[in-house]
Formats: structure tokens, sequence, C-alpha cells
């Protein structure tokens, strides 16, 4: 019989892609995916490291794993993603683990497997600058074939101070359009409805002459009946020829996700972001004028390193300014190895940081509220996603501007694009009826 393989994913889109990476490279070598973790002889647990409390996740998690293997005494546990590559050594020293595979690594977790089965313990978190596991199409999760999510580009060149991806994931490389064009017609065999182009900073993409807005331009013409999105815009590098490849097609969803980080400048110049609170403005001008009705959301943090209240009021007006749809929003949390970490002193004391970081969800609340309410009464058209959790006569959908929406289903299911008209809004959601 098949071993079989349970992945549990933490962190970004990115470890959601690369966990359906490695199905497929555990699939091609006759290992069964199984969706319950009591039925696995594999566990595989796909990691973040962006804030402590991601990490402390995981060791909760390991400690449970250690219960699983003392009943079940032939479990494999392999732990994969950015904790994996930052702190292998420190992972192997836990008794529930039995391997651990860096993001450059996953061709390499059947041998790691079985050399497990054989009692060894090891690690594998050698960084290859080359891999894009081009030669691999992901093996969908079963169950809701809405939205396909598809690397574009591996790895960031940004160095923000007080991130550790760059560490984790190592240097940027751009996948060939002909693997992307390929990932894009299996989605289309599938059924699915929607592709979300996945990077840290996707306005860097490069292969041969061409950059982001062309590999949008051969998406949306490759792919004209499926919604297109993408994220993450770094506001550095988003150009206006962008804009206006998204103008041009109607299937590029009018939605972009730009994390500001910070209002202030002196803020932005240590956070080493590239750009100015003036620069990251004329760019919301820019989508404004491009993009009529644009969805903006972003990514904010408080309580950076010698972050003043003056600071922080800034990071408020730049919100306010902004006018943001949604946004996700944190306090920092140092990361060793980081140039923050070694160069500047996590100087704002806890207790500051949350009331900072309650004022902005505040903030953002009472926004998304307006924007929400900006809504009542115009005509959207929505991607149905799943039934309501609350009534299965009602379904839950996203307009292109990446606002959810309930709305009855009547005769239509999740997959079906409908036109509806929003009659009521929330700070967190839309309420309205389809129309013909
Ligand atoms: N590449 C993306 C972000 C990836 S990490 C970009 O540049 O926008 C996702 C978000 O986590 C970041 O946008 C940032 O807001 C937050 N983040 C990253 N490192 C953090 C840290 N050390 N402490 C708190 N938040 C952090
Ligand atoms: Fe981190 Fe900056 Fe790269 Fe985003 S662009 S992953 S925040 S270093
Ligand atoms: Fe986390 Fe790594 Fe993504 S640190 S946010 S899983 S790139």
């Amino acid at each position: 019989m098949n071993k079989k393989v349970y992945i549990e994913t933490y962190g970004c889109q990115m470890n959601v892609a690369d966990s359906e990476t490695v199905a497929s490279i555990m699939a091609g070598q006759q290992y069964e995916y199984c969706d319950n973790i009591t039925d696995a002889d594999i566990i595989l647990i796909n990691t973040c490291s962006v804030r402590d409390h991601a990490e402390q996740r995981i060791w909760n998690r390991l400690d449970h794993i250690k219960g699983l293997k003392r009943k079940k005494k032939h479990l494999i546990t392999g732990i994969m993603g950015c904790m994996a590559q930052r702190i292998g050594d420190k992972l192997l020293e836990h008794t529930a683990v039995n391997f651990v595979a860096g993001p450059d690594a996953y061709k390499k977790i059947p041998l790691l497997v079985e050399q497990a089965t054989e009692g060894l313990k090891q690690g594998d978190t050698e960084f290859d600058p080359e891999e894009t596991y081009h030669d691999i199409i992901p093996k969908r999760a079963t169950g809701n074939q809405i939205t396909g999510f598809i690397s574009i580009t591996r790895g960031c060149n940004n160095f923000c101070s007080y991130c550790i991806v760059p560490y984790t994931r190592g240097r940027e490389r751009s996948r060939d359009i002909t693997d992307i064009l390929n990932e894009v017609s299996d989605l289309q065999k599938n059924g699915f409805k929607e592709i979300c182009l996945l990077g840290q900073n996707v306005n860097s993409y490069s292969s041969g002459d061409d950059g982001f807005p062309e590999l949008i331009d051969r998406i949306a013409l490759f792919a004209p009946e499926m919604r297109i999105r993408f994220t993450t815009s770094h506001p550095k590098d988003l150009s206006d020829d962008l804009l206006k490849a998204m103008a041009r097609h109607r299937n590029v969803c009018n939605h972009i996700h730009l994390p500001v980080q910070s209002g202030s400048n002196i803020i932005l110049k240590k956070m080493n972001r590239a750009y100015t609170r003036e620069w990251y403005l004329s760019r919301i001008e820019a989508i404004r004028a491009y993009l009529p009705g644009c969805g903006i959301s972003t990514d904010v943090f408080c309580g950076f390193c010698g972050e003043t209240e003056e600071d922080f009021e800034q990071t408020l007006s730049i919100m306010q300014q902004s006018a943001f749809d949604s946004a996700f929003m944190f306090k920092y949390s140092e990361r060793p190895g980081t140039h923050a970490a070694k160069h500047y002193a996590d100087d704002v004391p806890e207790n500051v940081k949350i009331i900072r970081l309650n004022r902005m969800i505040a903030l953002q609340n009472k926004l998304s509220l307006q924007s929400n309410r900006n809504d009542v009464g115009k005509v959207f058209e929505v991607l149905a996603e799943n039934y309501s959790k609350r009534s299965k006569e009602h379904l839950n959908g996203r307009t292109e501007t990446n606002k959810t929406v309930v709305f009855p289903k009547e005769n239509y299911g999740p997959g079906d694009i409908v036109r509806v008209q929003i009659t009521e809004a929330s700070s967190a959601t839309l309420k309205g009826n389809i129309i013909q």
C-alpha cells in the first residue's frame, strides 16, 4: 500500500503554492495525499518565520506531533519552508522532527523521507539560485477549484531592514513564461476561474525581454475567460506601464495590494523601503487616474525601531489619505539576523506597540466602512466562491476590487460569475442581490 502524506501549511500564499509543488513531487513518487493528520505516515509542515508569533505556533504544533509519534512509531515528520531555512538545526533538535528542507530543496524531500525511515536525521537548506521548480505542475488541493495560485518569482532581493524573507527564500529569480503558461493551462483544464500570480515583488518580474506588464498581457490574452489577480506589488516598482496593462484587459481584476509599511519618511528610510511618503501617494494617485474605482489594500506595521508618536501619526495620516479599502496590520517583531536586528534597538515598548496597533485597526475599520458604504447601490461582477457558513441559501463571492459580498444564491453556485447590486455594507462585508 502507498504511504500517506499529510501537508500542513502556514504563512503566505507562496507557501500554499509551494505545498502544492511538494504534493506533486510526492505524488510522482507514489505517495498518496491525505487530508487527515491521523491517517498520515509522513507529516510535512510548511512553516513561516515572518514574525515571532508565526514560529511559536509551529513549536506548539511540534509538541502535539510528538504525542502522535508516541502512538505511531513509524511516523516521519519533515519541516519545510522559511523556518526550516532559518533555524533548521534547532528544529532538528526537537524529538518530533526527522528532517528539514529549505525552499530550494523540495525535490529532495522523497530522498529525505526515505533516509529518515532508515533512521537518518538531517537537513537540506542549500540555496539553489537556479531552482524555479520549472518542470513541476503543482498538484492542486482538491475541493474548492476557484482560485489557483501561480508563483512567477521566487526569493527576494529587496532586503527591507526588518524582514527575514530574503534570508529564508534566497535571491530573487523569475520563472519562464512558458512554465507559467503551462500552469495556466493546467488550471484551465481543471476548471479554475481565477489565477493569482505570486511574488514578493511581482513588479520586478523579468524574463528575457519581458517584464511584469508584458507577462500580464500574455496571460490575459491566453486565458480570456479567467480572472487574473496578483500580489504583492512593491510601491518602488509600480510602473505606469503596469497600470496601463491592467486597464487594457477586462479580465485583470481592478485591485492592487500595495504595502505601505509606514507613513514616515524617517522610518521608511530606516526600513530600506526605497520610496518616500510622497512617492507612495503619487502612486496611489496614478492608480486612481488609470484605474477608476480600483480596490487598494495594504500591509502596514507599527512600533518599528525608533518610531516616535509623530512618526506613527504620519502612518495614520497616510492610511487616511490613501483611503485603503482594507489592510493587514501588524506590530514590529524583531527577526534575528536582519539589518534592523543588528543595527537598531527594538525600543518601542510592547504596550505602546499594542496601543498603536489598536489605533491603526480602529482607523482602518472606519476607512473600510466608508469604502464599503460607497458601494451601496453599485453593481459588481462577483465570482461566487462558496456557500455562506450561516446559510446554505447564500453565496460568498468577491468583487473585482477584492471585496467580499454575501448574496442569496438563486440558481447559482460556487464558480459562477454573477452581477450583484449592493444593498448593505459593514466594515467587513457587502450584502447584495443578483440582478440580470
Ligand atoms: N513582499 C511583501 C511582504 C511580505 S511579508 C512586501 O514587500 O510587501 C508580509 C508583511 O509582513 C509585510 O508587508 C510587512 O507588513 C509584515 N512584516 C514583515 N516583516 C515583519 C516584521 N519583522 N515584523 C512585523 N511585520 C513584518
Ligand atoms: Fe520582505 Fe521587503 Fe522582500 Fe517584501 S520586499 S519580502 S518586505 S524584504
Ligand atoms: Fe512567511 Fe516565508 Fe511567506 S517568512 S510570509 S512563509 S515567504
